[in-house]
């Protein structure tokens, strides 16, 4: 099988390329990656050569979409603009990336007759009460938040109707918060993490009630390889780990973990618009493809992912400064 993987470079799609090159040998992938501040060539370090190939290019560039798809089985499409924050200072490229993006990719499926799976997020269906008893499933009506959930939620549109009209064979999955190794530093986990390695107070945004629903990417990825595996052609497929939990009690975790006084830390300026919780209901999955997450216990899964960060500090220290300056420009 070769396998076409969009925003290999990032967080998720560089973990999703090694865990699928070790777990299936016969197959061969292509990272087609723009590199944006977001992706990073060294997330693909040390990959077979016959197996891997890279190349840097964009989503929204048609003719180089065609010729990648024409010459693959499968598309795995992870590459968007992908954090909330940047969304609200400049939500153009997301408009760019995720909507016209998909819409290059999804036309040149159609033309080869290839096969897409779409990966998307559960804030495609807004956010709940914190005591709401219900959860999101592939029936919750989309009512996203923010320019990037609402551009996400127009991807999943795209993807629906090609397959409707155009009998487009592709499959979307929407997952809950993911976590370790590989994420950029931008994001709560590894930004609190960095921030205590750098001697800094993390910073949490507003009451810190907020919650997420928090899954490890390899128990993503997993997922994932299941549906291009076993997943039925049109079907929307919900990723969680039961996983929910407020942003202040994940900070005190890491800060316990870190060996810092559960209250050091700073309260910075909040999120416009900040969704109040997410949670996941995967008993699709789970009933019909067998997936179940391996990582049931968020502290051991915050222990590996401080320790990532902790010895490699060559690729987060870098990038430190720069993050943390956009965010002061924003009181956060
Ligand atoms: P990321 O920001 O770490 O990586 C995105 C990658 O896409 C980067 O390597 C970037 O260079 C690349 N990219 C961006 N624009 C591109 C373009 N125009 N052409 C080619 N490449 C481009 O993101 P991530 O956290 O790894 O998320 C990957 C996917 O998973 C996204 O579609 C995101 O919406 C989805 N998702 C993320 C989470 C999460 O918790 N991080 C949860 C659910 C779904
Ligand atoms: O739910 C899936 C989504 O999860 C993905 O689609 C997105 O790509 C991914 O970025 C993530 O979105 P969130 O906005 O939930 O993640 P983020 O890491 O930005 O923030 C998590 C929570 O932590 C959120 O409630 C905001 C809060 N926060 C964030 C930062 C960066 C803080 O309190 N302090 C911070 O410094």
């Amino acid at each position: 099988m070769s396998v076409l993987v969009t925003g290999g470079a990032g967080f998720i799609g560089s973990n999703f390329v090694r865990s699928l090159l070790a777990e299936q040998p016969d197959s061969t992938v292509t990272v087609i990656d723009k590199l944006t501040y977001a992706g990073n060539k060294q997330n693909l370090d040390g990959l077979p050569e016959d197996r891997f190939t890279f190349v840097q290019g964009d989503i929204c560039d048609a003719k180089l979409i065609d010729k990648l798809v024409s010459d693959t089985d499968i598309v795995v499409h992870f590459a968007a603009e992908s954090h909330n924050d940047n969304s609200l200072r400049e939500p153009w490229p997301f408009v760019e990336t995720n909507i016209v993006g998909t819409y290059r990719i999804l036309e040149a499926v159609r033309k080869h007759d290839k096969r897409l799976h779409h990966i998307s997020t559960d804030e495609v269906f807004g956010d709940l009460e914190l005591d709401d008893p219900t959860k999101f499933s592939d029936k919750t009506a989309y009512n996203p938040s923010s320019p990037y959930s609402a551009t996400k939620a127009g991807s999943d549109h795209l993807v629906r109707a090609w397959v409707r009209s155009f009998g487009v064979k592709a499959t979307i999955s929407n997952c809950s918060n993911n976590y370790g190794p590989y994420q950029h530093i931008e994001k709560f986990i590894p930004r609190q993490i960095t921030n205590i390695l750098s001697d800094q107070k993390p910073k949490l945004y507003g009451s810190g009630q907020n919650v997420r629903d928090w899954i490890h990417v390899d128990d993503h990825n997993d997922a994932v390889l299941k549906i291009i595996e076993s997943g039925k052609i049109g079907e929307t497929y919900l990723i969680g780990a039961n996983g929910e939990k407020g942003n202040k009690e994940v900070l005190e975790t890491i800060l316990e973990l870190m060996d810092k006084p559960k209250d050091w830390f700073e309260v910075v300026n909040d999120r416009p618009g900040h969704d109040m919780r997410y949670a996941i209901d995967a008993t699709k999955i789970e009933r019909e493809l067998g997936w179940r997450p391996k990582y049931t216990d968020i502290k051991s899964g915050l222990k590996q992912t401080i320790d990532w960060y902790t010895n490699h500090k060559d690729w987060w220290q870098p990038l430190k400064d720069a993050v943390e300056a956009k965010y002061l420009e924003k009181g956060q």
